[in-house]
């Protein structure tokens, strides 16, 4: 990661524009807790961890104003959980910033969208299992 890219952000799961289940990629919509260094718009590979339970989980992160879907001009942090479909609304979380892997784009199409973001997961998974990605991981003690 670049250096001016902050490697960890906290905040709480809020609800988001509820299309992500439908869509097949359900997303935890995280608010940054005040005065956080969000990364700058771009999906990246990182991990979730959730302090209450101490369960870690890996993730690709979209932050940007989901172009896509002409949201508007408000920056959304929202993570895919590979290995949990667990609803964390409400809870706490800390993300893990391992790499950046795109731009964020807007698509034509939500199947662009989609088949974009089926091989952002599988880049993710590469680079949560190189060595640099491991070191990353968060260890609850
Ligand atoms: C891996 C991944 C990549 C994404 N990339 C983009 C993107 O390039 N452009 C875009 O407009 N939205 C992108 N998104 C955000 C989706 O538009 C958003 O998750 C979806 O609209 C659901 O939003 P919601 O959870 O607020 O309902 C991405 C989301 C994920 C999980």
């Amino acid at each position: 990661m670049p250096e001016s890219v902050p490697t960890c952000l906290s905040g709480t799961v809020v609800h988001g524009a509820g299309r992500g289940r439908g869509l097949g990629f359900p997303t935890a919509n995280i608010s940054p807790d005040p005065g956080s260094d969000v990364p700058p718009p771009a999906v990246y590979s990182g991990w979730l961890a959730r302090p209450a339970t101490g369960g870690v989980h890996r993730a690709t992160i979209s932050i940007g104003t989901n172009p896509t879907f002409e949201d508007g001009p408000l920056i959304h942090t929202e993570v895919y959980c590979h290995d949990t479909s667990d609803d964390l609304y409400g809870e706490r979380v800390e993300l893990r910033f391992v790499a950046r892997i795109r731009d964020t784009v807007r698509f034509a199409s939500v199947d662009e969208l989609l088949l974009a973001a089926r091989a952002d997961v599988l880049r993710s998974e590469a680079l949560l299992d190189s060595a640099h990605g491991r070191r990353a991981r968060p260890v609850f003690t």
